[in-house]
């Protein structure tokens, strides 16, 4: 079956196609002629990803997912939340924003957070949710070079070393996204979707 995953963004993609059963076709937002910024305006990581569906299938008709995701830090009461991509202002760079936070945290003691992310499934005229969380904490200084975003100064409840310092196989099994896509797969298995 051919599915629209509403990302343009190749880290993503590649995650969750490692992810996604063989007789699901993913089809990108380029695949399908889109191009535009899709509106994510709602304050919240669930609320996003809702709009983001609801924008795909309203706008071009097809069933599709989106996913949102966002880095909640305790002693920072959740923070940076749902502005976890422009934490450190609208260049959206992930050097600048992890500063940002280790700056917030460094006289922290508590340094506990979790990665949320929220999948919101549009198909067959219904809206689903599925979410996933990853909990850990915010280490002192960046380690690892794989992945993207904050991984480089997460490190998963149970591990010593940071999301940019394991596979991205490993990454899959105990991160936030994975757990959300676990999900969504199992509901498109069950309903055979
Ligand atoms: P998005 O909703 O997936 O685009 O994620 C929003 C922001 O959260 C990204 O720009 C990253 O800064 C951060 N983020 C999302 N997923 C991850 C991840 O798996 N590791 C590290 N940072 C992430």
């Amino acid at each position: 079956m051919k599915l629209v995953f509403a990302t343009n963004n190749s880290n993503k993609l590649k995650e969750v196609q490692s992810l996604v059963p063989k007789h699901i076709q993913l089809l990108s937002l380029k695949d399908i002629g889109c191009e535009e910024d899709i509106p994510e305006t709602t304050g919240t990581i669930e609320g996003n990803a809702k709009q983001k569906a609801n924008h795909i299938k309203t706008k071009y008709g097809y069933d599709c997912f989106a996913d949102d995701t966002g880095l909640e830090v305790s002693a920072l009461n959740g923070e940076p939340g749902v502005d976890s991509a422009h934490y450190a202002g609208p260049q959206r760079n992930a050097e600048d924003n992890m500063d940002k936070l280790l700056e917030k945290l460094k006289d922290k003691p508590n340094r506990a957070a979790q990665f949320k992310t929220v999948i919101a499934l549009q198909i067959n005229g219904e809206l689903h949710t599925f979410t996933g969380i990853c909990e850990g904490e915010i280490t002192k200084e960046k380690h690892g070079d794989k992945g993207f975003g904050y991984d480089p100064i997460f490190k998963a409840e149970g591990y010593n070393k940071t999301f940019a310092e394991i596979s991205l196989e490993e990454k899959n099994k105990i991160g936030h996204r994975g757990k959300a896509i676990k999900q969504l797969i199992s509901f498109l298995i069950k309903y055979n979707i």
